[in-house]
C-alpha cells in the first residue's frame, strides 16, 4: 500500500527550546516530540513544571532532558548549549521562546524593569544564538525559530520594553538569517497575538476583554496555534523560508 511521504516529520533531530516548562514552550516540545524529535529544552525557576514536563516528553518515547538555566546569563546559556551538545550531539532546531513580561506605562516603569525584559527576550536570544552559531554553521544546517509578538509590530501602550525587546528580536531573526543563509541555516519569528496561557491569564480583565473584541476571528490562540507554525518552521517542508515574521493572531494585528 502507498504510504506517502510522512510530512512534518522531524525524526532522529534535537531540538533546543527555551522556556519549555510550560505555556507555548511545553506546546511546542510536545509537538516536536510527536514528529520524532529528541528534546533539550531550558526553563528557569520553575523546576516542578520542568520535571513534569521532562517526563511527559519522555514517555513519548524519544529522548528529553530539561536544563536549569537563566537565559540572560550569558555564561551559563554557553555552559547550558555545552552541556546539551555532549548529552544530545547534533543539534538541528533551536526555538528561542523564553520570555517575560513587566507591563506598565513609561511614566512608572523603572529602569530595572526595562533591563529585566531586554535581558530575558532580547539578549536570551543572541545568547542562545551564539551559543550554536558556530555548530550550526559546521554542521551546514540548522533552523532558527524565535517567538517574537505581534507587539513588536505595532507597539503597544504598557509594554515598552516587551515590544522593544519582541521588535529586537525580529531584526536579530533577519541578521542572522542574512548572516547564516549561505550555511543552509534558517532562522525565521513567529509573532503571536493573544494566545491563552499563564502569561495572559495574569492579564488585568479589561485588557483581555479589549484584546478579544478586538480579534477578527473571535477568540483567543491556543498553544497549539504556535506549535504548529512552529513544526512547519523546522521542517524539511520550510526549507527555502528565511527571514520571515508570521503572524499567527486570528488578525489581530493586520
Ligand atoms: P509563560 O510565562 O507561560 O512561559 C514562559 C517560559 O519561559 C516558562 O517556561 C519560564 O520558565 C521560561 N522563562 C522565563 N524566564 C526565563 C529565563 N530567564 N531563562 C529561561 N527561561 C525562562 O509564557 P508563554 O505565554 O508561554 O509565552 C512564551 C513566549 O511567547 C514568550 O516569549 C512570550 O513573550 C511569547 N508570546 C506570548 C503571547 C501570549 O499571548 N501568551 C503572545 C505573544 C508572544
Amino acid at each position: 500500500m502507498y504510504q506517502g511521504t510522512v510530512m512534518l516529520d522531524l525524526t532522529g533531530k534535537t531540538a533546543v527550546i527555551t522556556g519549555a516548562s510550560r505555556g507555548i514552550g511545553k506546546e511546542i516540545a510536545i509537538k516536536f516530540a510527536k514528529q520524532g524529535a529528541n528534546i533539550a529544552f531550558l526553563h528557569y525557576m520553575d523546576a516542578d513544571n520542568a520535571a513534569a514536563t521532562e517526563k511527559e516528553l519522555n514517555e513519548l518515547g524519544i529522548k528529553a532532558k530539561g536544563y536549569e538555566c537563566n537565559v540572560a546569563d550569558f555564561e551559563a546559556s554557553q555552559a547550558a548549549v555545552e552541556q546539551i551538545i555532549t548529552d544530545f550531539g547534533e543539534v538541528h532546531i533551536l526555538v528561542n521562546n523564553a520570555g517575560i513580561v513587566r507591563d506598565m506605562l513609561i511614566l512608572k516603569m523603572k529602569e530595572a524593569d526595562f533591563d529585566a525584559v531586554i535581558s530575558v527576550n532580547l539578549k536570551g536570544a543572541f545568547n542562545m544564538i551564539k551559543a550554536l552559531y558556530q555548530h550550526f554553521m559546521k554542521k551546514r544546517r540548522g533552523r532558527i525559530i524565535n517567538i517574537s509578538s505581534i507587539v513588536g509590530l505595532t507597539g503597544n501602550a504598557g509594554q515598552a520594553n516587551y515590544a522593544s525587546a519582541k521588535a529586537g528580536m525580529i531584526g536579530l531573526t533577519k541578521s542572522v538569517a542574512k548572516e547564516l543563509g549561505v550555511r543552509n541555516v534558517t532562522a525565521n519569528a513567529i509573532a503571536p497575538g493573544f494566545i491563552k496561557t499563564d502569561m495572559t491569564d495574569g492579564m488585568p480583565e479589561k485588557a483581555r476583554e479589549a484584546t478579544l473584541a478586538a480579534i477578527p476571528m473571535g477568540r483567543a490562540g491556543l498553544v497549539d496555534d504556535i506549535a504548529n507554525t512552529a513544526l512547519f518552521l523546522a521542517s524539511d517542508e520550510a526549507s527555502y523560508i528565511t527571514g520571515e515574521v508570521i503572524r499567527v493572531d486570528g488578525g489581530l494585528a493586520m
